[in-house]
């Protein structure tokens, strides 16, 4: 473990909660999780990682868009390598924090989700509460490919992540609302998080049409599995670029009903040393709220996305 992980250990994570080591196994089982979207993988230990089983986890992961790994110990340094195998890393928003050592000697690759505070500030992002639909970093022009989310300490109860498929959204659009949505553009706003919160430097957004944030095409061809997917990021002060507000609304309000229906989710619930692995691209997730008196702490990785690739199915 680095020096770095091993300060972060100490300061966050209660003695009996550090993990076990997991029995290493040679064969890789990835197993479907029998709802609409996402596979188990066991057999695996994501510290030592060769590159035969990364191909076949990159594989794994284009098939099922989301991966589960339970049984994990990582320190932060490890998360950073295993999620290295998708892609180069983003660095944490909260590199402020880290500049100033405030979190907890881990890299700055590593994100912080989490509702613990320390000498009264939060150490991570989202508190306790909802976090809604929505697919990470929409609101930038390169959005984020992949992210990495890894269970140290979960409630026990509430704070489920959910998960569903925007293949499948797409493709069981009825034909009018496909029909007006191909070739559509979408502005993602930047001035709210998940939960609901300001964004640090960020004013409210009183006219939608020119807040902050980011256009991409409403339908997304993904760039290594070639398929079309919804590509909606955030319903929060979304505007369909060029409309009237209230079509722009009644428009997103029906294509967000749409994608919320529990038939292309997975719900997960956690267990401490769950790694979960997903696809911004074509993946949309959300979480549950769960009691403020619970820890929750979640470290996280962020993998470089690029530009969104319109479908232009017409
Ligand atoms: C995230 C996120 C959900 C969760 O880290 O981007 O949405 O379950 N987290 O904490
Ligand atoms: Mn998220």
């Amino acid at each position: 473990m680095s020096r770095g992980g091993r300060r972060f250990r100490r300061a966050l994570i209660p003695a009996g909660r550090r993990c076990m080591l997991a029995p290493m196994k040679d064969t890789l089982r990835i197993e479907q999780t029998g709802a609409a979207l996402g596979a188990r993988v066991r057999g695996v230990d994501l510290s030592r990682v060769d590159d035969p089983t990364a191909e076949a986890l990159r594989a794994a992961w284009h098939r099922h868009q989301v991966l589960i790994v339970p049984g994990q110990s990582l320190d932060p340094a490890a998360l950073v390598d295993f999620s290295r195998r998708f892609g180069a890393l983003e660095a944490s928003p909260g590199s402020a924090e880290h500049a100033a050592g405030r979190q907890g000697g881990v890299p700055p690759e590593v994100w912080i989700i989490s509702n613990v505070r320390r000498d009264g500030r939060p150490i991570g992002a989202l508190g306790n509460r909802e976090a809604a639909w929505h697919s990470d970093m929409s609101y930038v022009p390169e959005p984020a490919r992949a992210s990495v989310l890894y269970g140290v300490e979960v409630p026990p109860a509430g704070g489920d992540t959910w998960f569903a498929d925007m293949y499948a959204a797409y493709a069981a659009l009825p034909d009018d609302l496909r029909r007006a949505v191909d070739g559509l553009e979408v502005h993602h706003d930047a001035s709210t998080t998940s939960a609901g919160e300001l964004r640090r430097g960020a004013a409210p957004v009183v006219d939608v049409t020119a807040g902050p944030g980011a256009r991409h095409p409403a339908v997304r061809r993904h760039p290594e599995t070639g398929r079309p997917a919804l590509f909606l990021g955030r319903r929060r002060n979304a505007w369909v670029v060029g409309y009237p507000l209230a079509e722009s609304d009644a428009l997103l309000d029906r294509l967000w009903a749409h994608c919320a229906d529990p038939r292309f989710a997975y719900a997960h619930r956690w267990t401490v040393g769950d790694v979960v692995l997903w696809d911004n691209r074509c993946v949309i997730h959300r979480r549950d709220g769960f009691d403020a008196g619970h820890r929750r702490l979640m470290l996280r990785t962020q993998v470089r996305g690029e530009p969104v690739i319109p479908w232009r199915a017409r």
